[in-house]
């Protein structure tokens, strides 16, 4: 069997044809049906599938088609997940070679991971170089914080507000767990665990005179944080370098370099979890390039694999140690069809000018939204880099008080007009795959401006 080793650029145009199209006002009878048959087993479904319970059959590149027979655009990527387009030809060729070849030799290596790590190790910074694989987001986190325990025999950490780093213990330690009935499982924050505040831009904390963010004072706030409140056994700083799951929040161009020369100073590890920002979607291999620091250790998951399971943790070659120190292998980790899908993702960005594309088109979709911010009474605020992008909706500019009903209204709206897309309360997160034109951009813009303004009436702004 033959692996693709190149595709036409163009690969998912003609099943974008005539994008969207809603036959059945969705949920539609299939989907409803389907639902509820899966509901009656199935527990602790997420926020958005409650809200529009849609039942997915197919999807090719940027469309998604329901059981009903809609046709959705693409504007999420599952959930950060399938960033270069749903069964993308190479990808999909290169699992079921080795789906029908060899699917599983533990951590024996294997020609396919040999040339991943190759791959991966040439996108990332000079002396990024130590990889351990895995098979979802939270289990990598997890073991980049025994590694950092490992290389500092330190054991505390430093994470932020509203981040989020996966759902296991230590991962949940380190991120704001705030979903479900957390009380019912007893405390989410394991001791040394601490968090602080992270610069918004929207929302600051701390303000020069001129009312701007002021990063020094975080940083200030840091350094007497790590001072009087951890007992001098700081091992990590583990942060998101844009929040994901708190609304495509991206900091100032000044905090990730001013928190490395903390970091230094301090003698402490800067853990950059990508899970979710990485491998492309801000226009960068890794979100920190954008201001040019390198981390010491950071994780790779969802855009990884295009869907496979298959994720990362990379440490800095002179702690490479540690990860024989943590035991770091596992049972799927770097089985072969999770390489042949990380190594084609990876082929794929450069073949197909990816990066390029999420630069150029994100910046044309943010232009797009400071001109919606301008034109209407509830967008408060519009982020973003590449396709990882966000609408901030509050009751009035003034006083910035978060309109949650509004983004719930504006996620169902949209979504029955044809807008596969996440939500995050107030915060309208978009997602696309990286391949998206600015046709097809424009064309979910449009459908999220009018939906905006439909919900604008519903509460007499016009
Ligand atoms: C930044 C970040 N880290 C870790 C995770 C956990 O990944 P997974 O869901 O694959 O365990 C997520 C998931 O959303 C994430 O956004």
């Amino acid at each position: 069997m033959e692996i693709l080793t190149a595709t036409n650029k163009d690969w998912w145009k003609a099943s974008a044809d005539q994008l969207p199209q809603i036959i059945h006002e969705p949920p539609g009878p299939v989907s409803k049906q389907m639902h509820a048959n899966t509901e009656k087993y199935m527990r602790g479904l997420s926020g958005q599938v409650k809200l529009f319970p849609v039942c997915f059959e197919e999807g090719h590149g940027i469309s998604l088609t329901d059981s009903d027979g809609n046709r959705y655009l693409d504007f999420s990527s599952g959930i950060y997940v399938t960033s270069l387009g749903h069964c993308h030809p190479k990808i999909s060729s290169a699992i079921s070679h080795w789906a029908n070849r060899l699917m599983n030799m533990h951590d024996f290596t294997t020609p396919v991971k040999e040339k991943l790590l190759e791959k991966l190790v040439g996108v990332l910074p000079a002396g990024l170089n130590s990889v351990q694989l895995f098979s979802d987001g939270a289990t990598a986190v997890e073991a980049g914080i025994r590694a950092a325990r490992a290389i500092t025999g330190k054991h505390e950490f430093i994470s932020c507000f509203r981040d989020f780093h996966g759902k296991t213990m230590a991962a949940v330690s380190c991120g704001q767990m705030i979903r479900g009935d957390v009380h019912s499982y007893g405390p989410t924050r394991a001791p040394g665990f601490y968090m602080v505040p992270r610069p918004d831009p929207y929302r600051p904390l701390w303000t020069k005179p001129d009312g701007t963010l002021d990063t020094d004072a975080y940083i200030r706030f840091y350094e007497q944080f790590i001072q009087e409140s951890t007992v001098g056994n700081l091992a990590a700083f583990v942060l998101e370098p844009a929040q994901g799951w708190a609304g495509s929040i991206f900091p100032p161009d000044d905090f990730f370099p001013k928190l490395r020369a903390l970091c230094d100073q301090k003698g402490v590890l800067l853990f950059d979890d990508e899970v979710l920002a990485g491998m492309g979607r801000t226009g960068e291999w890794l979100t920190l390039n954008h201001w040019d620091v390198v981390p010491d250790i950071v994780t790779f998951g969802k855009s990884f694999g295009n869907g496979f399971p298959v994720t990362a943790l990379v440490v800095k070659e002179e702690y490479a140690e540690a990860l024989d120190k943590i035991s770091g292998s596992s049972s799927y980790g770097g089985n072969p069809m999770a390489c042949a899908a990380a190594l084609a993702s990876l082929e794929v960005i450069e073949e197909e000018n990816l990066l390029e594309n999420a630069r150029y088109v994100g910046e044309k979709m943010m232009a797009r939204m400071r001109r919606m911010k301008d034109s209407h009474p509830i967008i408060g605020d519009v982020k973003g880099k590449g396709f990882l992008l966000g609408i901030e909706l509050v009751k009035d500019k003034q006083a910035k008080e978060p309109f949650d009903k509004a983004g719930q209204l504006v996620y169902q709206k949209a979504f029955r007009k044809g807008l596969a897309w996440i939500p995050a309360g107030h915060i309208l997160r978009m997602s696309p795959p990286l391949i998206m034109d600015e046709h097809f951009a424009m064309l979910g813009l449009d459908i999220i401006e009018e939906s905006i303004y439909e919900v604008e009436k519903e509460f007499g702004y016009h």
